[in-house]
């Protein structure tokens, strides 16, 4: 980065104020320039620095960087540690352990609240419970669980014996759920009786069921079923077990499994270009490395701070910014069963003015559907509420527009908060291109400079980097330690996917397009590159949606876009082609309704299309290529600019031209 890519207009921005700058943990630009410096000097001495400031080692290691295998990189190999140890027990040997751990508020309002040292108790019954029932060191455990402590004493207790957990977000159907837990062979799979959100309960124990009779999933031995409203549900006997009953037969201690730096944490699964998802692989030192930093750098983490990430444990967000992040750390964390709007759209400020929130950090979606709210009801307007306990105000998962970024920083912030829109990925393990609260100036939109040691950069097809000031591909040039390490048992995908030839097979390529300001260097993210879709923060593969479509037995052929929507962001069109006479009218808009009710059983209700037009035929190239950009004009309503000559049949286009 050269000098030039720090300076900075300061008309156009904002902050950093001055009483966040004098006590940050980075404060000021040249604090940041120095750690950039220092990174740029000696980059294995930089981590290595981070990675013994941050974790506790049981074998330290020797070894920083290994590239001798690119792209399949490791980090401080021959070192040993155990995650839930550096969550948990390293602060209550340092301290009483009374700290609270975990605010936990209903969907109801209830609160219950975890110290340290019970946090721990817990999740050590819950290990030995794991292991009494034959989980071990690598065997996958499936979590399929409401926002609740439990979900978090889960994920804790895999870690603690090795096992690697794979979190399945409880909004997904029965079919995703069975998909994963086929994919990865898992041997247990955790639940609930069901979930609350938003004063509704949700069958998880049945969806479960469903999920294990649909076949591939002999490789489940057992099903621990967390009791959150005591709902009638089927039982399997000795396959299922409760969760309270299998924890109060064991023992509060349970020594750590010591395991390699390398030794895989957690499987995630996120949506790529093509109809599977991928099981986004991660070890364990590296991506706790970088949950720590982070919530130093990024969230200016402080002693007394009280921290909350609204996102659910089943994206990326809720592990490294609840399950992981703020349990390294020791810090105090707010959690959160419910949904932003129930009872009111107030509901969020009512929670920060309740706990004294200091560091809040949510989606842009959320903002965007509570100033909508706020506008309809003055009541659950933020000015309503007390936040002048926050600090530092965050975003992630999607572009945030400037004037939502605005509203956000005056009527959340007051005008005196730092608003920190950081740019991650399932992939990255944490945040890498985000403001640093007491050093950068901000500017709305633009999630700003790559944090220290990360090398992010613009490029064009062939890796070359383009002018500032040009929209590019978004790439990291050298590998960082939060990284993936493969795709589940799919390396070559892993290899293809992010470490393309073309870029000469060792830059992380992200998927995102980014432009870099010409007189910040700062970077804004432009979108996906490739067919994947972002509606509310959650992303889709297009095929994923069309493969859901065409299993249909009524549909021949179908094809996804993206359309910009003011509340979701993106939202889902589907263009599709009926096996009989293409559906009109009221059949049009009934079997429009079934093919949504359709796609959220197969993948999960944020799958669903907005809207679904019903053509004769799909606009295609001769050759038979499906002329997606003309799609996307048609679900845009823009006018045609292509060239449509070469298609087969142009009457389809007035037939997809019509919203239905
Ligand atoms: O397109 C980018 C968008 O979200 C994608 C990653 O989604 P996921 O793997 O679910 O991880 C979410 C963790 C935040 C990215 O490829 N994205 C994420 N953050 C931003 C963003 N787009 C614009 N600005 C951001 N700050």
């Amino acid at each position: 980065m050269s000098a030039n890519d720090l300076r900075h207009q300061e008309s156009d921005t904002l902050g950093p104020h001055a009483g966040i700058a004098a006590a940050a943990n980075v404060s000021g630009m040249d604090a940041y320039r120095a750690l950039v410096a220092e990174a740029e000097r000696d980059y294995e001495g930089f981590w290595a620095g981070r990675a013994r400031a941050m974790l506790d080692w049981h074998k330290p290691f020797s070894k920083v960087l290994d590239e001798s295998n690119a792209p399949f990189y490791t980090w401080f190999e021959d070192g040993e540690l155990n995650a839930s140890y550096n969550c948990l027990d390293r602060h209550v040997e340092r301290s009483d352990g009374s700290r609270t751990a975990i605010i936990f508020e209903a969907d109801d309002g209830a609160v219950t609240a975890v110290s340290y040292a019970e946090l721990l108790a817990r999740v050590c019954r819950f290990a030995n419970a794991l292991k009494a029932y034959g989980v071990g060191k690598g065997d996958r455990v499936v979590v399929y669980m409401p926002m609740s402590i439990e979900a978090v004493v889960a994920m804790q207790a895999c870690t603690r014996i090795g096992a690697i957990h794979s979190v399945v977000f409880g909004g997904f159907s029965a079919k995703s759920l069975n998909e994963r837990i086929a994919d990865l062979g898992a041997v247990a799979l955790v639940t609930a009786d069901e979930q609350m959100r938003g004063g509704r309960p949700l069958p998880l124990k049945g969806i479960a069921d469903e999920a294990l009779g649909m076949g591939h999933c002999d490789s489940v031995q057992h099903v621990f079923v967390y009791r959150r409203t005591g709902a009638r549900i089927g039982w399997n006997s000795p396959r299922d077990v409760w969760m309270h009953e299998a924890m109060a037969a064991q023992s509060t201690q349970c020594e750590p499994q010591w395991l390699g730096a390398e030794h895989p944490l957690f499987v995630l699964y996120t949506s790529g270009s093509t109809g599977k998802p991928k099981g986004v692989q991660h070890a364990a030192a590296g991506y706790l490395l970088w949950a720590a930093q982070t919530m130093h750098w990024t969230f200016d983490l402080k002693q007394n701070d009280v921290f909350w990430c609204t996102a659910d444990i089943g994206w990326i967000t809720g592990h490294t910014y609840i399950a992981y992040g703020p349990l390294l750390c020791g810090a105090t964390q707010i959690l959160f069963e419910g949904v932003p709007v129930y009872p009111d759209a107030g509901r969020f400020w009512r929670m920060i003015e309740r706990h004294r929130v200091s560091l809040f950090y949510t989606a842009p979606t959320a903002i965007r559907a509570l100033i909508k709210a706020s506008h309809e009801n003055p009541d659950t307007h933020p000015g309503r509420f007390d936040l002048s306990t926050l600090r530092v105000i965050g975003t992630a998962g999607e572009p945030i527009n400037p004037q939502v970024w605005q509203w956000y920083y005056e009527h959340v912030g007051n005008d005196r908060c730092a608003v920190v829109d950081t740019w991650w990925q399932t992939e990255t393990g944490g945040q890498l291109i985000a403001p640093l609260p007491g050093a950068t100036p901000l500017v709305p939109g633009a999630c700003t400079l790559p944090l220290p040691g990360i090398c992010a950069a613009v490029v064009d097809e062939t890796g070359q980097a383009v002018p500032h000031g040009h929209g590019g591909l978004l790439v990291v040039t050298r590998p960082w330690p939060a990284m993936l390490r493969t795709v589940w048992a799919d390396p070559e995908r892993f290899r293809k996917t992010y470490f393309p030839a073309e870029l000469g097979g060792a830059t992380y390529l992200a998927g995102d397009g980014a432009m870099r300001d010409a007189h910040t260097g700062y970077f804004t993210i432009t979108g996906r590159i490739d067919d994947v879709l972002n509606v509310s923060g959650h992303r889709l593969g297009t095929m994923a949606i069309e493969s859901a479509l065409v299993a249909h037995p009524g549909v021949a052929e179908a094809a996804v876009v993206g359309c910009p929507d003011a509340l979701t962001g993106e939202a889902i069109v589907a263009f599709v082609v009926w096996k009989s006479a293409r559906p009109e009218g009221v059949f049009a808009a009934q079997m429009a309704a079934e093919l949504c009710a359709w796609v959220a059983s197969e993948i999960g209700p944020i799958a669903k299309p907005k809207e679904i037009r019903f053509g004769d035929n799909l606009p295609k190239t001769r050759s038979g290529k499906i002329m997606r950009r003309l799609l996307r004009a048609l679900a845009n309503g823009e006018p045609i600019t292509q060239d449509v000559s070469t298609l087969e049949n142009a009457a389809v286009l007035e037939q997809l031209g019509l919203p239905r």
